[in-house]
């Protein structure tokens, strides 16, 4: 089968990557996971698997000047990793993953891409090359600055690669 893979930007796209959100993260499941209530940013790219049934697959794509131990980085953040669960284990979300790290690539100048996930799935990403980040990581929340530990970080090396210390994400998480 081939897949078709369209990377948009802009929150224009949000209508088409609803069903998919509302598919696999109604508001019932959301209410029961660890980072029910807190407020996310809005991704600025998004990598679309579309299937003929719909959006199969999604991968948001953030960029962030942050700071690292309080050195400026630039971060890719990835977020909002879903795959419809009839579309799953067919090497969707690798492939979308892939096309995000491609585009952070693509665009030069990027320190590490940092994603957030609960433990369940920390081995799914350790397996396509990602790495726990051991350090405390901040951002923003309410117009304050507090720790962000909800879900654990994970990053994927580029230019540098972080492991510990201190990641200030100098705005809201995704
Ligand atoms: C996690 C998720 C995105 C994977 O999507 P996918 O398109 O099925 O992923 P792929 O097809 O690229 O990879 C599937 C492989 O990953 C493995 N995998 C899936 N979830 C895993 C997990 N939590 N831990 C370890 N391996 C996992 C599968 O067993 C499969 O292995 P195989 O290829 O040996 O059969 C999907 O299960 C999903 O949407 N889950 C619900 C939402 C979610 O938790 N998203 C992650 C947010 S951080």
């Amino acid at each position: 089968m081939s897949i078709e893979i369209e990377i948009l930007s802009g929150d224009a796209s949000w209508p088409r990557a609803k069903p998919l959100f509302d598919a696999v993260w109604p508001p019932d499941v959301v209410a029961a996971l660890p980072w029910a209530g807190i407020a996310f940013a809005h991704a600025e790219l998004w990598v679309l698997i579309e299937t003929p049934q719909g959006i199969g697959c999604h991968v948001g794509l953030y960029r962030r000047e942050a700071k690292w131990n309080e050195r400026r980085v630039r971060v890719g953040g990835i977020g909002g990793v879903l795959t419809r669960a009839d579309c799953r284990r067919r090497g969707f979300a690798s492939v979308a993953l892939n096309a995000a790290i491609q585009t952070l690539k693509d665009e030069g100048a990027m320190d590490f891409a940092l994603l957030f996930c609960e433990p369940k799935n920390a081995a799914f990403y350790d397996d396509r090359g990602w790495t726990p980040f051991l350090g405390e990581v901040y951002a923003e929340q309410a117009g304050e600055r507090v720790r962000f530990d909800a879900i654990a970080p994970h990053v994927f090396d580029l230019r540098r690669a972080p492991r510990q210390g201190v990641i200030d994400l100098c705005g809201l998480p995704w």
